[in-house]
């Protein structure tokens, strides 16, 4: 027993001083464990700014609340030094600009639009024929029955003629038409959003060429876009893909296709080669209008309101690879814009889960996976 005692109190000494020898460490400077919250940012001295790094690519956009641009001082540096566009969050949607028919509320999208003209920006207007955020008027009457498509139609081109002329020559790119198309079936012939009242009220999708037109009369030298979401999910990435090649063959002018990009970190890179793959055969601009990558895989994932280092290493390595993509189709992206400017305000955020989806923390500060993209960047 005693000699049993002795070999095992030698063995210990024999690891404790293995693990000194080889750590080079004495006993009490154990190797830190990794630390499970608030992970150091890149040093803001080696940063290039967004809009510098990627000058020669494509302009690079945020999408703000004009209130954040007014009161907050550290929006507006963090959009000035970082970002060559920007789009109107809310603002310039038809219930911002005409929630009353005849009474045009257009202080806070000027106001954005001044900013963007005084700090040499570019803007996206965003969005001009939509189901969503659009006042009762253009789709019902005063009895709540739904209106002719001549009545509804008629309005929508006063609308339109109305927003896009007032900006004409100050707002480069329109999302004319906003997610018009179903979801969540393969089926081609299940093409639109038929519960949409501008499909109801048309019997068919013909306002999504009518808005088109529209707004290209009014400003004939403005990019027009159609912008949708999960378009790099196969069932809706075709009916996209049939839409905009249906425009575009009969002769309606459609410049662009914006790829709203609200994904995570656990995107699938084939799945945004293929769409872009298949995007690029349409002849028109690419741009990725709303990008956001939280940092949860899935609505399962356990919520947290602390940006945890898995949640910076998931970063550090999802967005170089999601930038080294984009970088491979440049000659077809012309712009590529994130849905907000940092992790302090994002419109995915909930009281107990923070997705901190950008590549600027709450601070406005560049997180790792800043640090990481840009090495990415330069080494190209
Ligand atoms: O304006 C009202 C305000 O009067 C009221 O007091 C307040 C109380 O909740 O709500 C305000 O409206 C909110 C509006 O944003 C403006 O802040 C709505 O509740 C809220 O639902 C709305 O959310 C916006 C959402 O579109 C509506 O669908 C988000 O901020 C905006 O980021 C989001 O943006 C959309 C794009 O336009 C299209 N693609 C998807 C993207 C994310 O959903």
């Amino acid at each position: 027993m005693k000699n049993n005692r002795t070999i095992s109190q030698w063995g210990c000494y024999f690891l404790v001083l293995s693990m000194f020898m080889i750590t080079g460490c004495a006993k009490d400077e154990i190797p830190e464990v990794k630390k499970t919250t608030t992970p150091t940012p890149t040093p803001a001295d080696t940063i290039v700014p967004l809009k510098t790094l990627f000058g020669k690519m494509f302009p690079i956009g945020a999408a703000v609340a004009s209130n954040q641009v007014l009161s907050s001082a550290i929006q507006y540096n963090t959009l000035r030094k970082h970002f060559s566009s920007i789009t109107p969050e809310n603002c310039m949607k038809p219930d911002a600009i005409e929630r009353v028919k005849g009474v045009f509320t257009w202080a806070e999208a000027d106001r954005i639009v001044a900013f963007a003209q005084a700090n040499n920006m570019k803007v996206r207007g965003h969005c001009l024929t939509w189901h969503s955020q659009t006042p009762d008027w253009m789709f019902y009457d005063e009895n709540g029955a739904l209106l002719s498509k001549e009545v509804a139609l008629k309005q929508l081109k006063e609308y339109i003629t109305a927003v896009v002329s007032r900006y004409k020559g100050k707002i480069y790119a329109w999302d004319v038409v906003n997610e018009a198309l179903s979801d969540w079936t393969p089926d081609a012939n299940d093409m639109y959003r038929k519960d949409s009242p501008w499909y109801k009220i048309c019997g068919d999708a013909s306002y999504i060429d009518s808005a088109f037109v529209y707004a290209h009369r009014a400003d004939p030298n403005a990019k027009l876009f159609y912008n949708d979401y999960n378009e790099i999910y196969g069932w809706k990435r075709n009916k996209i893909y049939n839409l905009v090649k249906g425009l575009k063959d009969r002769g309606i002018p459609i410049h662009g296709l914006g790829m709203q990009a609200h994904w995570n970190v656990g995107f699938s890179e084939n799945d945004i080669r293929t769409t872009l793959d298949l995007y690029k055969t349409l002849g028109v601009d690419l741009q990725l209008t709303e990008l956001d990558l939280s940092v949860y895989k899935s609505d399962t994932d356990a919520s947290s309101t602390v940006y945890t280092t898995a949640f910076s290493e998931s970063q550090e390595l999802a967005y170089p690879k999601l930038f080294k993509i984009i970088a491979d189709y440049k000659s077809y992206i012309t712009g590529v814009t994130f849905w907000g400017v940092a992790d302090d305000y994002t419109w995915l955020d909930k009281s107990d889960r923070k997705a901190f989806p950008f590549l600027l923390n709450t601070n406005h500060q560049p997180k790792k996976a800043y640090g990481a993209v840009q090495k990415m960047i330069k080494a190209l």
